[in-house]
């Protein structure tokens, strides 16, 4: 690990020097209540809220609370309150798949397109507290669809794209969604994505009584009679006001879903006020985004990322952000630097995996693009390996843009660790520190805590607005799930080192979530599409370091008596998985094996099978637990 520290560059100026971040810092520590209910008066409040947080970590069936008698709309903080003075100030640069084919959307006509879908939900009998799902591209209406839902109260579920049918289907009816907005077609990288085709296939699963279908490509797409409406053939009926809901601060704002270690994935809620001020506050923290600034964060509305930091945080700042329904490799590996020159984006914010990918293509891609206006870099989603920070920084910032690797996850709504671009000094690798107003600590097995520099597991003690408040349905399952381990803390999954300087060194996740590139995949969601293959009998799955997409998918899997493995059957396999889950989740490595190892209880022993994937031959530990320990020989001459 690298332990150069760069200093803030010179030249940089933010908002928050390092004598303001102490003052924070202090402000906490004298008195949190009053720092966080300083924090939620960057919104406008129908009602301002008396009281911040009242929760605990500790009892099952505890609530987590923050801004409790508080009333507002995120919507109207979006768009409304920004409408007197700067309605025609462009709030979202819409950059298309082909360079150069997109438009810019200002605050006012983004207002008015969101008020016009909050009609026609209105009017198709959705209400406050009803589910919609949101499947689309990467195109303003995707804002204006999930803006409208915060306007009338219903609560969004958005989904990637790249899920499959039968992904969407079981997070319809997991929500009991009763509306699907999408388009007729995706385009990204040149490749056209059957959106609604994709739409009908689940909804053959359980149906909805309605599907709103944007055009995106004007593709021919089946409609079905009273159930699905083309967008375009109702808007200019639609009016373009409409009365936004004063919502409870404690109302959910939107479900998304997520993977964990066990089970199919849950549906992690956010509710409205507390989202909106941590999302609000750390964009204007870590992105020190001002007016003739243009931020661009390169995630998907499909995650989190999407939702905090090209949606709702932008948006409630005021800022001027890109909506990018591109990849960075099309139609060439300079599409990032080619668009930040065309458009002159001041401040972007991508994933470690895409980093590292272009850094691999060579420093011309990159050098051939002026990048003058960037002052200020970020990365989310992984941890980034120093070699490909130092490049980031060294090549894509030419040395003078601070990079803020921030570090946090859907359940936290925001960002919890991170440099203050303008006071931090950063170490490449580290995120940093925790922002003020969040306590972490590290932990051992055994739950003690690890004092100075340690490593451990990483807990938070204390709750912060953004966090959410339970699993969709499952109140149970959360408390199980980030409070049981250490209880009364929430455990976040990551590993994590704590340097002498008090620097925080995510070290990935120690449960049985695997992060392939940025995203998100549960073991037990991978195994569970393996062993419905009729020929399988038991699969196990683990991640192992990949160059690029940082972990990669390996999957152990023994077969029926009778059945032979081969690429065909590796080939169909994948191929389960991509229809199971979507192509995000597909396994690089398939190992047929005779038999798991298991110890004589019956229980997986995933540490051996994650050394074997990772490539190491020996050192598996203790075995002795082992039912059988001859099975370690037998993998390990199948190893792929
Ligand atoms: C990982 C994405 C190291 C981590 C916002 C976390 C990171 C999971 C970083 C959450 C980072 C995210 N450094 N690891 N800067 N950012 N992670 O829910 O393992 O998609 O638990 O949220 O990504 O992924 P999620």
């Amino acid at each position: 690990m690298s332990a150069e520290t760069h200093p803030v560059p010179q030249d940089f100026r933010a908002r928050i020097g390092p004598d303001e971040l102490a003052a924070l810092r202090r402000a906490f520590d004298a008195d949190p209540d009053a720092f966080w209910l300083d924090q939620a008066q960057r919104l406008d409040w129908e009602k301002a809220p008396s009281q911040a947080g009242d929760w605990s970590f500790a009892e099952e069936g505890f609530a987590i609370r923050w801004y409790g008698d508080g009333q507002l709309n995120l919507s109207v903080n979006c768009l409304d309150r920004h409408l007197p003075a700067h309605g025609d100030r462009t709030a979202l640069i819409f950059e298309a798949d082909e360079p150069g084919t997109g438009r810019t959307v200002t605050y006012r006509e983004l207002y008015e397109e969101t008020c016009r879908f909050a009609n026609l939900l209105k009017q198709r009998g959705i209400a406050r507290g009803d589910r919609v799902m949101i499947y689309m591209p990467m195109i303003p209406e995707a804002a204006a669809a999930m803006l409208a839902c915060a306007r009338i109260g219903a609560i969004h579920s958005v989904v990637f794209g790249g899920f499959s049918p039968e992904s969407l289907a079981g997070r319809i009816k997991d929500c009991d969604a009763c509306c699907v907005i999408t388009a007729d077609e995706g385009v990204r990288g040149g490749k056209y994505i059957p959106l609604k085709r994709n739409v009908d296939t689940a909804l053959e699963m359980g149906d909805v009584p309605t599907v709103i279908v944007v055009k995106r490509t004007g593709e021919d797409v089946p409609m079905k009679h009273g159930r699905d409406i083309f967008y375009e053939d109702w808007r200019g009926a639609l009016a373009t006001d409409c009365a936004p809901e004063a919502m409870n601060a404690e109302d959910p704002l939107f479900i998304l879903y997520t993977s964990g270690s066990t089970g199919k994935p849950k549906g992690v809620v956010h509710t409205t006020g507390g989202y909106a001020v941590w999302a609000a506050t750390t964009f204007d923290w870590i992105f020190d985004c001002r007016e003739d600034d243009i931020f661009w964060c390169t995630a998907d509305i499909g995650w989190i990322t999407g939702h905090s930091y090209v949606v709702y945080g932008p948006l409630m700042n005021r800022a001027t952000s890109v909506m990018f329904d591109g990849v960075p490799n099309y139609p060439d590996f300079g599409r990032f630097w080619e668009t930040i020159d065309r458009l002159g984006v001041t401040i972007f914010y991508t994933a470690p995996t895409a980093i590292r990918a272009l850094e691999r293509e060579g420093d011309n891609w990159v050098t051939r693009h002026k990048r003058s206006s960037l002052r200020l870099l970020g990365t989310v989603g992984e941890p980034i390996n120093p070699d490909a920070w130092e490049w980031y920084w060294r090549v894509v910032g030419d040395g003078r843009c601070p990079v803020v690797d921030t570090w946090w996850q859907t359940e936290t709504g925001g960002i919890l660790i991170s440099p203050f671009p303008g006071a931090t000094p950063m170490k490449p690798g580290s995120a940093t520190q925790p922002l003020p107003g969040i306590t972490a600590e590290l932990v051992d097995a055994e739950g003690k805590t690890l004092d100075g520099a340690a490593s451990g597991n990483l807990v938070l003690t204390s709750s912060w607005p953004g966090q959410m408040r339970t699993v969709w349905g499952d109140h149970a399952r959360f408390f199980e799930t980030y409070f049981s381990t250490y209880r009364g803390k929430y455990f976040t999954g990551d590993g994590c080192r704590r340097d002498e300087d008090g620097y925080y060194w995510i070290t990935g996740r120690v449960d049985d979530v695997i992060n392939v590139s940025g995203h998100r995949i549960g073991s037990a969601e991978v195994e569970s599409a393996l062993v419905s293959h009729r020929k399988v009998a038991e699969a196990a799955v683990v991640g192992f370091p990949h160059d690029i997409k940082g972990q990669a998918i390996y999957a152990f899997v023994t077969l029926n008596a009778g059945e032979e493995g081969n690429d065909d059957l590796r080939k169909e396999l994948i191929q389960e998985v991509r229809h199971d889950i979507g192509a995000l989740a597909a396994p690089d490595k398939i190992h047929f094996t005779p038999a798991l190892p298991k110890t004589r209880s019956g229980k997986i022993m995933r540490r051996i099978l994650r050394k074997i994937a990772e490539g190491e031959t020996q050192g598996f530990g203790d075995t002795s637990t082992l039912a059988d320990p001859s099975v370690v020989d037998a993998l390990l001459t199948g190893r792929q």
